[in-house]
């Protein structure tokens, strides 16, 4: 199975385990999967997927959360809080506002830690005892370190986690802190971190638990399954599109495996699959740059800077996964400005959905591509909130409106409130 939208299953090969392999999607390099430690392809260097000689269909599902697809998943069950089974809130006067024939809005911070690294932490953390490692290492923009922090902590390892010195929100260095990782402030970006783990990790010191990891894309497949499932349920339909925030690109690369898998098990057809639809903050965009440009390959952004802190990423690992994916599904990519970030984060809180910056850009991106005619007024779109509200406290206060100081009497507070 390639990276094509309609490659069929493949012939599992002497390496696979119970028909389980790595395999590079840029040489086709085939390894055993969980025989060493490996992260890229030894060959080629290139990125690797799980590959599976049975995909599975909708009726191999069974159970809830994440663990549901476990005939999707190498193991039947991981290192859990339990995860998954999230919202699909429905946002009626957004949905109006906004102007498409159906809005759902899948909510990803209502997991465990808080975002949708859970899904993959499940997955990834199970690997890791697998294997046998000792130390478990990321570099965060601040979900993946609170993820990592809370699974390993549940699995008895012991975690270091990377972080861009000023640049995490205060709720997501608080879960790593007590969860007990051990975090290491650095004097850079989240792309000059993940350089240094992965140095580290090339050095057998620590385990990579970042979406270059290929387990953890795994977990994160499940998002998609879930969206298909629930739509399904209650229209009879699958989405036409669905609109997520980019940074390393990981969920984007997650969604189209797992619609890349159901095609070939026969359970959908190409023609189903939702139109994958990357947003990234404008002062971080190199996704978009690459779509706009017609590129096969992403240019770093050195200087990279958003108040979407969790996608303030210039160097997006898992792009030649990613960039197939929303060709092939008939998306695009799309930058959005700060202010329209925030503006949408407030859109969602009104309609009682709670959402850090990052998770808006989804929002705020679908808006724009309504308001440039790219999404048509007769779709049904799906949009991922990547993460919870309390992940960045400061920015829900800069959002939302000041507290007044009142006396401390009822008359002072009727009078307050202009009660007659
Ligand atoms: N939204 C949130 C809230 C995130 O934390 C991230 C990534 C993304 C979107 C982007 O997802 O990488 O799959 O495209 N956060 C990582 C971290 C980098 O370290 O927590 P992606």
């Amino acid at each position: 199975m390639s990276l094509s939208l309609d490659a069929p299953a493949q012939d599992a090969p002497a390496v696979a385990d119970d028909g389980v392999w790595l395999e590079c999607i840029a040489c086709g390099g085939q390894f055993a999967p969980f025989d060493d430690v490996r992260f890229t392809c030894d060959d080629c260097d290139g990125l690797l997927e799980v590959r599976y000689a049975h995909p599975p269909t909708f009726d191999d599902f069974e159970g809830e959360g994440v663990w549901r697809y476990a005939a999707a998943l190498p193991f039947e069950e991981g290192v859990s809080l339990p995860e998954g089974h999230t919202p699909l809130h429905e946002v009626p006067r957004l949905k109006e506002d906004v102007g498409v024939d159906r809005l759902r809005i899948k909510h990803e911070g209502m997991n465990p830690t808080g975002s949708f690294k859970d899904r993959g932490m499940t997955v990834g953390v199970r690997v890791a005892k697998e294997l046998g490692v000792g130390r478990l290492a990321c570099a965060s923009t601040g979900n993946t370190s609170a993820a990592l922090a809370a699974y390993g902590a549940r699995g008895g390892m012991e975690t270091l986690v990377l972080l861009p010195a000023g640049k995490v929100a205060a709720g997501k260095v608080a879960q790593a802190s007590l969860h007990d990782a051990r975090i290491l402030e650095v004097d850079g970006n989240f792309d000059d971190c993940l350089d240094i783990v992965q140095d580290l990790a090339n050095r057998g010191e620590v385990y990579l638990l970042n979406s270059l990891n290929p387990f953890r894309l795994e977990g994160q497949k499940t998002i998609g399954f879930e969206i298909l499932e629930e739509f399904r349920d209650d229209y009879g339909t699958f989405p036409d599109r669905i609109v997520l925030p980019v940074g390393n690109a990981g969920n984007t690369s997650a969604l189209f495996k797992a619609f890349r898998e159901l095609v070939a098990a026969g359970a959908m057809d190409p023609d189903e699959v939702p139109a994958l639809t990357g947003v990234q903050a404008a002062g971080a965009a190199p996704m978009v740059e690459a779509i706009e440009n017609g590129a096969d390959e992403v240019r770093r952004w050195d200087e990279v800077e958003t108040r979407a802190t969790a996608i303030r990423i210039g160097n997006p690992v898992n792009a030649p996964k990613a960039l197939p994916g929303i060709r092939q599904t008939g998306g695009t990519a799309v930058a959005v400005d700060d202010e329209a970030i925030t503006e949408a984060q407030r859109d969602l809180a009104r309609e009682g959905v709670g959402v850090e910056p990052a998770s808006a850009a989804s929002v705020a991106g679908l808006r724009k591509l309504r308001e440039r005619g790219v999404v048509d007024a007769d779709e049904d779109v799906v949009c991922l909130t990547t993460g919870h509200l309390l992940k960045d406290p400061d920015a829900a206060y800069e959002a939302g409106g000041d507290p007044e100081p009142v006396a401390n009497s009822t008359d002072a507070v009727l009078e307050h409130i202009g009660a007659e």
